[in-house]
């Protein structure tokens, strides 16, 4: 009986809440992505935006050496609006043998575990990648179910540095911000493409 109670009232708060759809959202807005080859380990690689809420990227493996490890160290520094205070998350490793082993979600690792898994084409189950092969990671973003929303509105600058097989391969340093947005219909929309 009480577990019927229960239910009614959980089901009858989520359908609040996704009645509550028109209500401004804090979203993950990206200003700028660059990307930088360290080593031979990558023999190209392109990163861009596709739109203010999305990224691409293409990683072209070098010719001599496949990828056996491939890990990334990150760190995200955030600027709280309003806020002299800086906050720096460190030290974040991110496994890209092991994209599929880490399905926890409520870390800021298990977040973004959950959106390369989303964008990630045709990365191997299991190392190693492949010599000479182009890897897509294909408009990643964060949605708003993903970010605690009771965070406050941020600036934040997130750099990456990817190891291959134990040496520094690649850098990658993403600017944006997150904040309130009531209708996302200019931040969704692709950017042109320089020519
Ligand atoms: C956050 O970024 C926006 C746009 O890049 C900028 O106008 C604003 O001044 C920044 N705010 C802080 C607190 O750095
Ligand atoms: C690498 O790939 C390119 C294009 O796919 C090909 O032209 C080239 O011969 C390849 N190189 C090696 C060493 O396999
Ligand atoms: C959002 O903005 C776009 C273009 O600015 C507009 O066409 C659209 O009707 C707006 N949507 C809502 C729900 O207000």
């Amino acid at each position: 009986m009480r577990r019927r109670y229960y239910n009614f009232w959980a089901s009858a708060l989520l359908m609040a809440m996704s009645l509550a759809g028109g209500e401004p959202k804090k979203l993950i807005v990206f200003d700028t992505i660059e990307c930088a080859i360290k080593s031979s380990a990558f023999s190209k690689v392109v990163c861009k935006l596709y739109s203010r809420l999305e990224f691409n990227a293409l990683l072209t493996i070098g010719e001599k050496e496949f990828a056996d490890k491939v890990l990334g160290v990150c760190e995200v520094q955030i600027y709280p609006r309003g806020q002299k205070k800086i906050t720096r998350i460190k030290n974040l490793r991110l496994d890209f043998c092991q994209l599929k082993k880490h399905t926890e979600k409520r870390s800021v690792l298990g977040i973004y575990y959950q959106a390369l898994r989303r964008a990630v084409v045709d990365f191997p189950k299991k190392c190693p990648f492949q010599k000479n092969t182009t890897y897509a990671v294909n408009r990643l973003h964060l949605g708003w179910q993903d970010v605690p929303q009771y965070l406050p509105e941020s600036n934040f600058t997130f750099r990456g540095k990817i190891y291959v097989n134990d040496e520094l391969a690649l850098e990658v340093k993403l600017t944006g911000g997150f904040f309130e947005i009531r209708n996302d219909s200019v931040y969704r929309k692709p950017l042109l493409e320089s020519a």
